[in-house]
């Protein structure tokens, strides 16, 4: 039998455990993607609309879980979307509570994207990286550029590896280590600014910036995919 991924299995395993202790699904739902479902989807939804460009465009949102960021921005007409995540149950309740039949929401059990290349107009991993192995994300940020249209982002957040906030919310790794193998928590990790710039740059985009006293908790990276005369060569990068 093929083993499960890491994040497949433990975070089934953690979906699990939270049922245990919530009182209802929607807390379930909202606890599996951190909580604050509205306040900081709310704040992830200013963040992306600024960076969108101001005419209709399709964002991808991979590891949307329950809708935290879909949730806020289930009004904006200008907005096309695709979410993916690998938890149905998840996947069922961001479609439930946002309300767009023309928003399609997508359950995936590999880093393999269903979807056709140069497809979005932006694609976000908001505190996905900061679950997945080095490997994972080069697969990921590969598969980003591949269905991101010329011209079009990636914003990505990740706890970053030297910032003394990001440390404190660590346990020590044995914690962490006996807490995953109990699947109440699934793995974490923080990442170096320059690996992940690196990871970026092999995978074709160039990088614009990386926002570390955002408002979010964690980092944001931001990219870009070349634009079709850039990737001809006729302009400067
Ligand atoms: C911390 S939650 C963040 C959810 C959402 N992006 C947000 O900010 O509200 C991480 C999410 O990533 C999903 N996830 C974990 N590994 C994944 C993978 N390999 N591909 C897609 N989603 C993944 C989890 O199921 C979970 O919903």
């Amino acid at each position: 039998m093929v083993a499960q991924p890491h994040y497949i299995r433990e975070y089934n395993r953690l979906l699990r455990n939270l049922r245990k202790t919530s009182a209802s699904e929607t807390e379930t739902f909202e606890r599996a993607v951190g909580g604050g479902f509205k306040a900081t989807g709310a704040t992830q939804a200013k963040l992306i609309l600024g960076l969108a460009p101001q005419a209709p465009f399709h964002l991808i949102d991979v590891g949307c879980g329950s809708g935290r960021l879909a949730y806020a921005l289930r009004n904006e007409e200008r907005v096309s979307y695709t979410g993916f995540d690998i938890l149905p149950d998840l996947i069922g309740h961001a479609e439930k509570v946002c309300e767009r039949p023309d928003w399609r929401f997508d359950a995936i059990y590999s880093l393999a994207l269903p979807i056709e290349d140069d497809a979005g107009d932006m694609i976000v991993f908001m505190s996905v990286f900061t679950h997945l192995k080095p490997d994972e994300i080069k697969t990921y940020l590969s598969e980003a550029v591949r269905v991101l249209k010329p011209g079009g982002r990636i914003v990505a957040s990740y706890f970053d590896a030297d910032d003394p906030q990001h440390a404190k919310l660590f346990p020590p790794a044995p914690v962490q280590y006996l807490a995953r193998i109990l699947g109440r928590d699934v793995l974490r990790v923080r990442l170096k600014r320059k690996d992940l710039e690196t990871w970026m740059r092999d995978a074709g985009v160039v990088v614009e910036q990386a926002l570390t006293q955002g408002p979010l908790t964690q980092h944001v990276m931001i990219a870009r995919k070349p634009s079709t005369a850039e990737q001809n060569g006729q302009a400067q990068l």
